[in-house]
């Protein structure tokens, strides 16, 4: 077992390419299950939930390459539609398959996915919009078994926006003749740049705010680079705010962070966007903001954690609001630890900010490890992160991204 341990009160400074976002990722692995051609990812992160989608769709017959810092994806044979290899049990995007397996094979076996500890995550929206195109479900001791057999075009409105859903729906629509219709659709930019990569494949797509008309046909393969990963840069912006410093975030500009630049810039934080770099300037301790967590473009649930862990250790109070996730609070008993005053009402955190020390922590989930370096490096003192596997989810070695700005935080093993 590996932790973190990190001396604090160092402000960042330096530079930082940030790379495609995983949740970008994720569902154009799964993509290339349907595609009729290679498809080629470029500069794809090297993260476990990549690696495991790797894995998994290996068991299926995709070959997949890393070739440096890319990853081609083959489905030129597909051996297997049953998902229930025992990474897809620990994996919430093994659900991702659903749609191109159903669309490249007609039939799927799925175990009950599994993901972060974050709420109870149903999947009832995936299988109404698949079943309201003609796919049939049943559920046999915990397993799903989809049959697309006589699927064809349809029209489903979500009861709520689920970027999962909207995947699964885009996908196997894009693979149908004729128009599917989909209203009340997820359009977070992964999706957006999920449907700008079906569109490279062959499928025609419209976007009308939330309502997309999808005609498919046959799709090919492509080289794509996805969407930067705005959740990373929330991170190092969150930090820099919380710390002090000056960092450059190359490879994405301001309408990707819109919603937290809004929060966090004030007379300590300054932000700076010019191509596609965005400067932040940062004096440390900024002042507390308030959050509700909402679909796009709302403020992300994913920087929540980012938010709480910022207030924490920030000048005044705030309320942060989780309205997505029932259960994406855990990581306030971890800054309780660091000295931090936070109190969990529901879905309701108040936070009055303090300068915080540090502590022995564990990560209980990927975005609340990510506040928990986050104030770990802004607290005074060493605070020791222990069990980073959720960490590593999502994040290329996060310590040697804040390390090379300057921070003092390594990996060590853990002494048992
Ligand atoms: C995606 O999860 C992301 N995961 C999550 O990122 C992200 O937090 C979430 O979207 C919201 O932005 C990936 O892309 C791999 P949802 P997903 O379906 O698709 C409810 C991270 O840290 N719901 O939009 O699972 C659900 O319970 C992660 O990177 C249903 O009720 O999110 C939740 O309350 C974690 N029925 C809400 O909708 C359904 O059928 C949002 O879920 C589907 C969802």
């Amino acid at each position: 077992m590996e932790r973190l341990v990190v001396r604090g009160g160092r402000p960042l400074c330096g530079e930082y390419a940030v790379p495609p976002a995983k949740n970008a990722v994720l569902p154009m692995m799964a993509l290339s299950v349907a595609l009729g051609g290679e498809l080629r990812l470029l500069r794809c992160p090297r993260i476990r939930d990549v690696e495991e989608m790797a894995a998994l769709l290996g068991t299926l017959g995709v070959k997949v390459r890393r070739e440096g810092e890319d990853i081609r994806l083959d489905a030129g044979k597909i051996s297997s539609f049953d998902c229930r290899h025992p990474a897809a049990g620990q994996m919430r995007s093994s659900v991702f398959l659903l749609g191109p397996l159903l669309a490249r094979c007609k039939h799927v076996v799925l175990a009950q996915p599994g993901g972060c500890v974050i709420g109870s995550r149903p999947i009832d929206i995936h299988l109404a919009g698949l079943g309201a195109l003609g796919v049939r479900f049943e559920w046999q001791d915990g397993v799903l078994i989809g049959n697309a057999e006589g699927a064809r075009a349809g029209r489903y409105r979500l009861p709520y926006p689920s970027v999962g859903a909207t995947v699964n729906l885009l996908i196997f629509a894009s693979s149908l003749g004729e128009v599917s219709v989909f209203e009340n659709v997820a359009v977070e930019p992964e999706i957006l740049d999920l449907v700008a990569l079906l569109r490279r494949c062959g499928a025609k797509i419209e976007v009308f705010g939330r309502e997309m008309r999808v005609r498919g046909g046959v799709l090919q393969g492509a080289v794509w680079q996805a969407v930067a990963d705005r959740i990373v840069a929330a991170t190092l912006v969150t930090a820099v705010a919380t710390c002090g410093g000056e960092v450059r975030l190359h490879g994405i500009g301001r309408p990707l962070l819109a919603p937290l630049w809004d929060k966090i810039e004030n007379n300590s934080c300054h932000l700076t966007a010019w191509c596609d770099t965005i400067r932040v300037l940062s004096s440390g301790r900024g002042q507390a903001f308030s959050v509700c967590t909402a679909p796009y473009p709302g403020f992300a649930t994913d920087m929540q954690a980012l938010a709480l862990a910022h207030n924490a250790c920030a000048v005044g109070r705030a309320i942060v609001a989780e309205r997505v996730f029932e259960g994406r609070f855990a990581l306030a008993r971890e800054l309780r630890r660091m000295g931090a005053c936070i109190r969990v009402e529901g879905r309701v955190a108040y936070v009055e900010g303090r300068r915080l020390h540090g502590a022995r922590v564990r990560v209980p989930d990927l975005r609340a490890g990510a506040g928990l370096v986050l104030a770990a490096l802004a607290a005074g003192g060493t605070t020791i992160i222990e069990q980073l596997a959720p960490i590593d989810r999502g994040y290329e070695r996060i310590e040697d991204c804040f390390a090379g700005l300057g921070a003092d935080i390594l990996r060590e093993r853990e002494i048992e």
